[in-house]
């Protein structure tokens, strides 16, 4: 493409339009965002071109999907590294969309005009985990029909809607044809809609906002032309990107297992791995705790965080303080080693069913755990706040340390230290 052809212009005039024309000269060094937003959008891109690809021979039918899948991978050209891609960069986004809220939070940038910013990003989340989770059943292999198969069932545990819940996003009782065909069309056609809408509007608020959080400084600050400081970073962060995927996709095959049998579980059966910490949960704590409560606790505390009251904030420093910092490192360190400890001792020792045999079942495996769970947290996280003389805000990064903290143990527990039966294994 010639660099002044009317093409190249619009892509300049898109990609200029993204931005401001000028931008302080901080917000372009690479630590600020480390370009996780941009890297998003990229392989959001990505999956919207190569799954435009993909529907060209795949066929949405329980009876034909796994061939069609075949033929992509052994018969079409280049077809397994496009199948590759595209499965790659689908578990990339979640990653990077995660590191991405990670980075946002821990860099104090989602207060005050950025409040509204933050709750889209949250549904932008939710969405890059529907889309993979939707994208996951359409294979139709042992692996994706039983990961779909839990992760639905746990669905069913809300209390009042869960069944019909269930029901409504399997088109039936058990995963089946008809689930196939409502997945395909929400990965295809309506999620990535929604995500285009939602991330035109998380773009526009990053704009309206006056670009990415930064400190406030007394010392003077210039400003730079966007185009090239900027654009010709982005262009870097990008072609390394494409590139490292490209050839992770040449060395590294998407899994692909034989085709679903309903009748015959795989032992272990797992959910999808971003899931795997639901699905351990569900092994220590009654299922209403792991499928309803808890989730929904920790995503309206996520949510309300922006709106609580505090009484001084510094939006773009990192760790909000040095005690900011301190209390992350302490409560990271403490949620993984003691969810780790409660997690070994839940296996091999507790038998709350069996000592509470008299009390009902809700109390013995859903609230004595839960308390006991969260009792020592608690207890550590008030004496930790107490010792260092926490502000509500450093409060606050303690606690979101915690949950990240312990759910990423139970992911690791869940998808590396589980074998047959789902038995720990060392
Ligand atoms: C598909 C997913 C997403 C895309 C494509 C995306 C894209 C972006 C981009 C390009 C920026 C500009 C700065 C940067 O690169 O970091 C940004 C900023 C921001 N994002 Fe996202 N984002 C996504 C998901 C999320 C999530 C999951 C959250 C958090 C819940 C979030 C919250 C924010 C906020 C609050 C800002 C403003 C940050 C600042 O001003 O420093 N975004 N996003």
């Amino acid at each position: 493409m010639r660099g002044n052809s009317p093409t190249s212009k619009a892509i300049k005039k898109f990609i200029l339009h993204l931005h401001p024309h000028k931008i302080d000269r901080r917000a372009i060094v690479f630590t600020r965002t480390f370009g996780l937003g941009g890297i998003a959008a990229l392989l959001f891109f990505i999956l919207f071109i190569t799954g435009m690809m993909l529907r060209f021979v795949y066929v949405p039918s329980a009876g034909q999907a796994y061939d069609s899948i075949l033929v992509i991978k052994n018969e079409i050209i280049f077809g397994n590294l496009l199948r590759n891609l595209h499965y790659w960069s689908a578990m990339l986004l979640v990653i990077v969309a995660f590191l991405h809220l990670v980075r946002v939070f821990y860099s104090q940038s989602l207060f005050y005009e950025r409040r509204k910013n933050w709750i889209y990003g949250l549904l932008l989340m939710f969405l890059v985990v529907s889309s993979n989770f939707t994208g996951y059943l359409l294979p139709w292999d042992q692996l994706s029909y039983w990961a779909v198969t839990i992760m639905t069932n746990l669905l069913s545990y809300i209390p009042l809607v869960g069944n019909g819940l269930a029901d409504m996003v399997r088109d039936g009782t058990t995963v089946n044809e008809r689930t196939l065909l409502r997945f395909y069309h929400f990965h295809t056609g309506l999620l990535p809609l929604i995500m285009v809408i939602l991330m035109t509007i998380h773009f526009w608020l990053v704009r309206k906002a006056g670009g990415v959080a930064l400190p406030e400084t007394d010392e003077k600050t210039s400003k730079v032309a966007v185009h090239p400081h900027l654009i010709y970073k982005e262009a870097v962060v990008a072609l390394c990107l494409i590139l490292a995927l490209l050839l992770f996709s040449m060395f590294v095959d998407a899994p692909l297992m034989d085709k679903a049998k309903p009748a015959v579980s795989p032992n272990p059966s797992k959910a999808p791995w971003y899931f795997m910490g639901f699905q351990e949960l569900l092994m220590h704590v009654h299922p209403l705790f792991s499928s309803f409560l808890i989730p929904l606790s920790v995503i309206s505390f996520l949510a309300a965080i922006p709106f609580f009251n505090y009484s001084h904030l510094k939006p773009g420093r990192w760790f909000y303080s040095k005690n900011g910092k301190t209390i992350t490192i302490a409560s990271g360190i403490f949620a993984f080693a003691y969810t780790f400890l409660f997690i070994i001792l839940s296996d091999k020792v507790f038998d709350f069913n069996h000592w509470f045999a008299a009390w009902p079942i809700i109390n013995s495996t859903g609230i004595i755990p839960t308390l006991l769970y969260w009792g020592p947290v608690f207890g550590f996280m008030y004496f930790l706040n107490k010792k260092l003389k926490a502000l509500r805000i450093e409060k606050v990064i303690g606690w979101v340390t915690v949950i990240f903290m312990a759910y990423i143990t139970m992911m690791l527990i869940g998808s590396f230290l589980r074998g047959e039966g789902m038995q720990l294994i060392f």
